[in-house]
């Protein structure tokens, strides 16, 4: 592979190798120009964005179709196709934005959390870019470019409360600024759409012509739409005497099973076949994941509200992440408008990863006022937390949810 008259496959970054970055003057008032890299999973992801938020080029190679064959993200096969697919998606999106790397202001690029060697190729490709373009590396964290992917489309203000849901992560924090998080829940076992996917395996789903390119999450919140009896299966409601924002999604897996398993043997299923009520279950499913959802969200409006962490009159939450994209889960959500508050997710191609948020996140660091430093490999953390972590005070809070809202809104029984 060449990029640049250099050959990039040849080259070859110590932990401790640095780019020095020559002394660039930002000013947060100024329209500057971001290159984002996002190689955190599974999707090769770079766009260009202009300080207004404008996507100038965007290209977004997935790798899900063939992570689909594997049952799940396999980490090796996810590191050769981001090294196969990196350099195309740079000169893709410069190709798009008609511009070259002379044009662009700094490189952001995903450092942490996600699959160390997935992480590596995107920062070695940005350090390569950096080295031979002489711009400098922003370094982005993940789940805060999820956050704040939504200030790009809304009229947003900080503080607001944030509902991060995908494949690999599932957590409440309160967004105070670009760079001030702190974390109120996360998830105690898998996160949503693991789960998600993982059900709608184990339902084999994919064997129905229409969801078989689709990802789990998705073809299950299409079969819902098709239940007849939405109460067919009941789940229970994780952590519901545990007063926190912590989630647990392990035991609704489980209990899916155990739904599956009857049905199973009471019709006899074999092989490849389905169970006639599979559209009952995945309703009942996403159901489920809907009421802990909202349960945990109105505890975390409730703390913000103790501690007068949000303002009275303006209480907003984003939700974004790849279950994000899901509109009955969304919808239920959205009950939440009754404690005053505003709900915000991102379009649906922002809530799932993409280059973009991480390019939007460079931005919004240089609009505080942010220099880039000198960047070295270190910067790579796979399993960096997001935050400060509050989640004892949540606890200490002691803060019962009355089981109103879930009763009336998503008939919790
Ligand atoms: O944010 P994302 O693209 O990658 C991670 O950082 O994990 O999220 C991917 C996850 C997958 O588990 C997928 O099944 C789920 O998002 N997902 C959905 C929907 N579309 C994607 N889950 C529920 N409903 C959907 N419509
Ligand atoms: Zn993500």
């Amino acid at each position: 592979m060449r990029f640049f008259g250099l050959s990039y496959s040849k080259i070859k970054f110590r932990r401790n190798s640095l780019v020095r970055i020559p002394f660039f003057q930002f000013c947060s008032h100024s329209e500057n120009i971001v290159l984002g890299i996002e190689t955190s999973c599974d999707d090769t992801g770079c766009a260009i964005i202009n300080s207004s938020g404008r996507i100038l080029g965007e290209t977004l190679l997935s790798q899900n179709v063939t992570h689909l064959r594997y049952g799940g993200v396999n980490p090796l096969i996810a590191r050769d196709l981001h090294r196969d697919n990196i350099e195309l998606a740079v000169k893709e999106t410069l190709t798009k934005a008609q511009l070259s790397m002379k044009d662009i202001d700094a490189i952001a690029v995903t450092v942490k959390p996600g699959l160390l060697f997935s992480l590596q190729i995107g920062v070695k490709f940005a350090m390569h870019l950096s080295k031979s373009s002489q711009k400098p590396i922003i370094p982005i964290h993940h789940m805060e470019a999820h956050a704040l992917a939504a200030r790009m489309c809304h009229n947003i203000d900080f503080p607001f409360l944030a509902l991060l849901i995908s494949g690999g992560h599932c957590l409440l924090t309160l967004v105070r600024g670009v760079d001030d998080f702190l974390l109120l829940g996360e998830t105690l076992d898998n996160a949503p759409g693991e789960v998600l996917d993982k059900v709608a395996r184990r339902m084999k789903l994919r064997n129905i012509p229409e969801y078989s390119q689709l990802a789990g999450g998705r073809a299950v919140e299409l079969a819902a739409q098709k239940s007849m009896n939405k109460d067919l299966f009941s789940f229970p409601l994780p952590l519901y005497k545990i007063r926190d924002c912590n989630f647990s999604f392990s035991g609704l897996k489980d209990a899916l099973t155990r739904h599956l398993l009857n049905k199973e043997s009471e019709h006899c299923i074999q092989g490849d076949e389905i169970i006639p009520e599979i559209n009952d279950l995945c309703a009942g499913f996403q159901m489920a994941i809907a009421r802990h959802l909202v349960h945990r969200t109105e505890r975390a409006v409730q703390f913000c509200e103790i501690h007068n962490y949000l303002p009275k009159a303006n209480k907003s939450i984003v939700v974004s992440g790849g279950v994000a994209c899901n509109n009955f889960i969304f919808e239920c959500l959205e009950s939440l408008r009754s404690m005053g508050c505003n709900i915000f997710r991102p379009p649906p191609r922002l809530c799932t990863d993409n280059g973009i948020m991480i390019a939007w996140n460079g931005i919004e660091k240089l609009k505080t006022g942010y220099t880039p430093t000198n960047f070295t490999l270190n910067e790579i953390d796979p399993i960096a937390p997001l935050g400060i972590n509050i989640k004892n005070n949540v606890v200490n809070a002691n803060i019962h949810v009355k089981s109103t809202r879930l009763k009336n809104v998503l008939k919790y029984k």
